[in-house]
């Protein structure tokens, strides 16, 4: 006999908020033994809106799950649980202890996003096991299914039997329903998340990082990830044969998985399922999955957009170490905050500022210093300077991995930045494997990673972390945790060897990394075509550049050409009026690896933002404004390819039209070859 269980939410709070709302349901259901079965039959649980449907179960001591989708499978019958380190009778003899159901309903307001208001309803099922035999240790399982997806933890209870232990494996597999097209970058890698993505039949599929994404022949989208990646291993996804993945978590230097210490819990292994590819991004599933914001008073967290001493270097006009090209002088520093300041930005980001970035700054981790500056550059002077003018020096730390180093100096490099009146840093891990061999994104890394952002949050202050751990939702618990970059950005147009990215990055990467939350790709280069770099362009069109901020989501939003290159030109305007947080989000079109539009709608005004890219082909898309106000009519400011624009010989030919449009209104988006769209919509009644 199979139980199933699934409950629709409260009439009262089916609809999603027109106005603040938080309301919480909690309905614990049942406990123990079902009333119509035993416990070893299937337990299943489904979604609010009953389509999709989670079953577990024991079989010989071990448990399984699999998911449908309004009654197709999703995924097979699949493994779930751990082995642990010398220990081998661990889990070999589980037998279901008891269950728990319960429904939850809550819609909660981000400090700052891409949405304000985030419904979370759900359907929770906890699974407690026990091995039969002695020691009888225990586990509990516990899934919760939304109408966007499913993610499930396991939690390790509080117990005599197994209290410090060493996980050798995850034994947890998601057994696909069909050979899927895939969307992937590999996993254990020198260059981490920086690689450009293969479309390919799952059975093609190496080691991945998640978000791992594909969509099935059945007009399904399913993206695998994790939600708040604590104190554990990060999680890739092995191709283990068939159409079955495996978790496959990234060891420690010694070769063990994870050191855990009862109670804990796991990340969440999160699946996101949509109907539309376009669903995907607006899925909160991650998000809905993290622990409440922690830090009471957020006024100081301030999204904004910056400027900065940096794509000079990636282009060689400047140097990030000393000498005549040295891009940190105080000089160079105030011509960019009175930059920022005349264009109302938040700050000005200032790298190679800091003592170590002479000789090999990439294998010289541990020679930073993250106090003294360089003689040219008064740090003290350039932060005042800053504060005169209403902008405040962003600060920078790249530590090449080297972080035992910079763990030794952090306190007084945050004391130094927060005496100055700096309220935000840029850090870096350029480099592959971090002291004593510890890789990138293993447990030692995640603990350092998530350290830093509590100092910072003690400290006050934003962070904008490169060559991160992936993005798993923890800004929603610490929202000083603003943006990361993770994926490969802008930089690789400027010294990229093989050509950059190309357009079509952009249109996967809104269906992978950046379903895992905001990317500091650093978009607005403007001049695409620099002497000092004569083998490299940048890839695409000015219009698709403004686009960029509207597509790809990020609270600190860099302004990141040259200002001289923005001097006059009609289409800054663009960049000045884009707001970094927002309101509301809704993706009007989008195909996964072809095109993707998105609009929203500012946090501060009734003005709303389009963004659209696509990939290396030229594209006309009929575009319904359907989420324009009823009733009103908007003047559109519409930044587009010019004619002659097309990625590869003319990046600039950029024009810039008006129109009043309504919600009836039914847009031509014509986008040249790598090109893209960027729209302002202005409500004609605002004042
Ligand atoms: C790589 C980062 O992505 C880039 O933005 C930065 O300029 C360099 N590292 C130096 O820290
Ligand atoms: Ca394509």
């Amino acid at each position: 006999m199979q139980h199933a269980f699934g409950l629709a939410p409260a009439s009262a709070s089916a609809q999603a908020p027109t106005a603040p709302l938080v309301k919480v349901l909690v309905i614990p259901l049942l406990f123990g033994l079902a009333a119509c079965g035993g416990l070893d039959d299937p337990m299943t649980v489904t979604s609010p809106d009953g389509t999709i449907a989670v079953t577990v179960w024991v079989d010989s001591g071990q448990p399984y799950y699999r998911a449908t989708v309004s009654g197709a499978d999703v995924i097979l019958p699949s493994r779930l649980g751990f082995t642990i380190e010398d220990d081998p009778d661990f889990g070999k003899s589980f037998a279901v202890k008891g269950f728990e159901h319960s429904f939850f309903d809550e819609t909660w307001e981000q400090v700052w996003g891409e949405k304000r208001f985030v419904r979370n309803t759900h359907n929770q099922l906890r699974f407690s096991l026990e091995e039969s035999e002695a020691p009888h240790r225990r586990l509990d399982i516990v899934f919760r299914v939304f109408d966007d997806g499913l993610g499930f933890r396991y939690e390790f209870p509080d117990q005599d039997a197994l209290r410090d232990f060493e996980i050798s494996d995850e034994l947890t597999e998601f057994a696909l329903a069909g050979d899927h097209t895939s969307w992937w970058i590999p996993a254990y890698r020198n260059n981490r998340y920086e690689y450009l993505y293969t479309e390919s039949s799952l059975s093609e599929v190496d080691t991945v990082h998640t978000p791992f994404t594909l969509s099935t022949a059945d007009g399904l989208y399913l993206s695998f990830h994790e939600a708040n990646l604590t104190d554990f291993p990060s999680m890739t996804l092995a191709h283990v044969g068939g159409n079955v993945l495996k978790a496959d978590l990234i060891p420690w230097a010694v070769g063990t998985l994870a050191k855990v210490t009862a109670p804990h819990v796991s990340p969440w292994r999160t699946i996101q399922i949509a109907r539309k590819a376009a669903d995907l991004i607006t899925s909160y599933l991650i998000l809905n999955l993290n622990e409440p914001n922690r830090i009471e008073d957020t006024s100081w967290i301030t999204p904004g957009k910056y400027a900065g001493i940096w794509w000079g270097m990636h282009i060689q006009t400047m140097t990030w170490e000393s000498g005549p090209l040295h891009g940190a002088t105080t000089e160079n520093a105030k011509r960019y905050i009175d930059f920022a300041a005349e264009n109302g930005f938040l700050g000005v980001l200032v790298e190679g500022w800091n003592i170590g970035w002479d000789g090999d700054w990439f294998n010289n981790g541990n020679v930073f210093s993250f106090t003294e500056p360089y003689s040219d550059f008064d740090i003290e002077e350039v932060a005042s300077y800053a504060l005169s003018k209403g902008v405040r020096l962003i600060g920078h730390h790249e530590t090449s991995t080297g972080v035992l180093n910079y763990e030794r100096q952090i306190e007084d490099a945050f004391d130094l930045y927060d005496r100055l009146g700096v309220n935000a840093v840029k850090t870096g891990y350029v480099g592959d494997r971090v002291d004593g061999g510890e890789p990138h994104h293993g447990q030692f890394m995640v603990r350092h990673f998530r350290r830093v952002v509590e100092l910072a949050a003690r400290k006050g202050i934003m962070l904008d972390v490169h060559e991160p751990i992936k993005d798993t939702g923890i800004r929603r618990t610490w929202p000083n945790m603003m943006t990361r970059e993770g994926a490969r950005g802008m930089e690789y147009n400027a010294w990229g060897s093989e050509g950059g990215n190309p357009p079509e990055h952009t249109t996967i990467l809104a269906f992978t990394r950046m379903l895992s939350g905001p990317f500091d790709m650093t978009p607005g280069i403007f001049d695409h075509d620099f002497e000092t770099r004569p083998d490299n362009i940048v890839p695409t069109t000015i219009a698709r550049q403004l686009a960029y901020y509207v597509v790809i989501y990020s609270p600190l939003q860099m302004v990141a050409d040259l200002p001289e290159n923005y001097e006059g030109h009609p289409a800054f305007k663009f960049i000045l009026d884009v707001p970094v947080d927002w309101e509301d989000t809704v993706v009007p079109a989008a195909a996964i690896g072809d095109y993707v539009v998105i609009a929203r709608k500012d946090r501060s005004s009734d003005d709303w933002y389009l963004g659209a890219v696509t990939d290396e082909n030229e594209r006309t898309l009929q575009l319904p404004l359907t989420f324009l106000d009823h009733g009103r009519s908007y003047a559109a400011e519409i930044y587009l390819d010019g004619p002659d624009a097309d990625y590869r010989t003319n990046q600039t030919d950029v024009m810039i039209e008006q129109k009043t449009v309504t919600r009836d209104t039914v847009l031509d988006v014509r986008m040249a070859p790598g090109g893209g769209q960027a729209v302002r919509l202005v409500p004609e009644d605002a004042s």
